[in-house]
């Protein structure tokens, strides 16, 4: 029998990965399975022991699970402990490993779209949630000049400008008002919260009145592929970015964990964009 590969999360029955895994596998040749596991809350250490017990190659953890896996892991990756969430768990010989890929692919498409680099950009990061720290956690190890984040519940920015103290990034909070004054101060701005997903599509995170025209409007949301947030940016001449790119670079970095190759990301990218009834992104 192959390896067995899964999903830790609740609800799972729309989930993406298990398609675009298997069809990675099929495609390189490795003789594995992947499973969405649709784990209650009161049965994640279970969850957990049973990779072990299982003997499952590795897991993939989505929500709500991200924080919970990480006691009953054996080790946690620095990125991932300084996110303080994993998605990805390696199975290596019994000892069970926890990383975070959902930053770092974040950071990928922004650099493969960007055609540049990042360590001259502003960036303005909407939302301060678990999202918003992957994102912002990523960035800073990358290397960017200055980090605002913005959020409704501002003082919940806190823990990520202390973070990024931590990593000599320059950051600060700024309130909803400050943000949309001075828009034009940012090169890349990134909705990270879910202002603007199905079914509420008509709701935007902030005003772009003062978008600049060179600056890059991403949203992490990718149902749908265009929020009312990217079709103002673009109407203001901006370039954006979807959640699509970040879904699959997440899903192709957790695959180079397990499997020491990088799948094809083209591929990936188009049975998501099938799955969520899209012609272009
Ligand atoms: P995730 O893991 O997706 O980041 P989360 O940790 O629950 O989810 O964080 C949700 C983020 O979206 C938060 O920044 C939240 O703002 P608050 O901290 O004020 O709650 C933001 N958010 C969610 N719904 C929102 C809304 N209707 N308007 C503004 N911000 C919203």
């Amino acid at each position: 029998m192959g390896k067995v590969f899964g999903l830790l999360g609740h609800p799972v029955g729309h989930s993406m990965s298990p398609n675009i895994h298997n069809d990675a596998f099929n495609q390189i040749g490795i003789e594995a399975t992947y499973h969405a596991f649709d784990v209650g809350l009161e049965f994640v250490k279970e969850a957990v022991h049973g990779i072990r017990a299982l003997q499952i190659a590795g897991c993939n953890v989505t929500v709500p699970h991200k924080v919970a896996v990480m006691e009953y892991l054996d080790e946690i990756d620095e990125e991932a402990r300084l996110i303080g969430a994993v998605n990805t768990i390696v199975n290596q010989d019994g000892k069970l490993i926890g990383y975070n890929t959902d930053g770092r692919g974040f950071v990928q498409s922004l650099i493969e779209e960007l055609n540049e680099d990042l360590k001259d950009k502003r960036l303005l990061l909407i939302g301060a949630g678990g999202a918003a720290r992957g994102v912002a956690t990523a960035l800073m190890l990358h290397g960017i000049r200055h980090l605002a984040i913005t959020n409704r519940t501002l003082e919940k920015a806190d823990p990520i400008v202390q973070l990024a103290k931590t990593l000599k990034t320059p950051a600060k909070a700024v309130d909803r008002a400050q943000a949309e004054k001075s828009l034009d101060e940012y090169d890349v701005i990134i909705n990270t919260t879910s202002v603007g997903m199905s079914p509420n599509v008509e709701e935007v995170p902030l005003d772009l009145g003062n978008l600049k025209r060179e600056a890059v409007v991403c949203d992490l949301i990718y149902n749908p592929l265009e929020t009312k947030l990217l079709k103002l940016a673009k109407k203001e001449g901006a370039t954006t970015i979807n959640g699509v790119g970040m879904f699959v670079n997440q899903a192709a970095l957790s695959f180079e964990h397990w499997n020491g190759v990088t799948p094809d990301r083209n591929r990936m990218r188009k049975i998501v964009l099938e799955q969520l009834g899209g012609t272009t992104c």
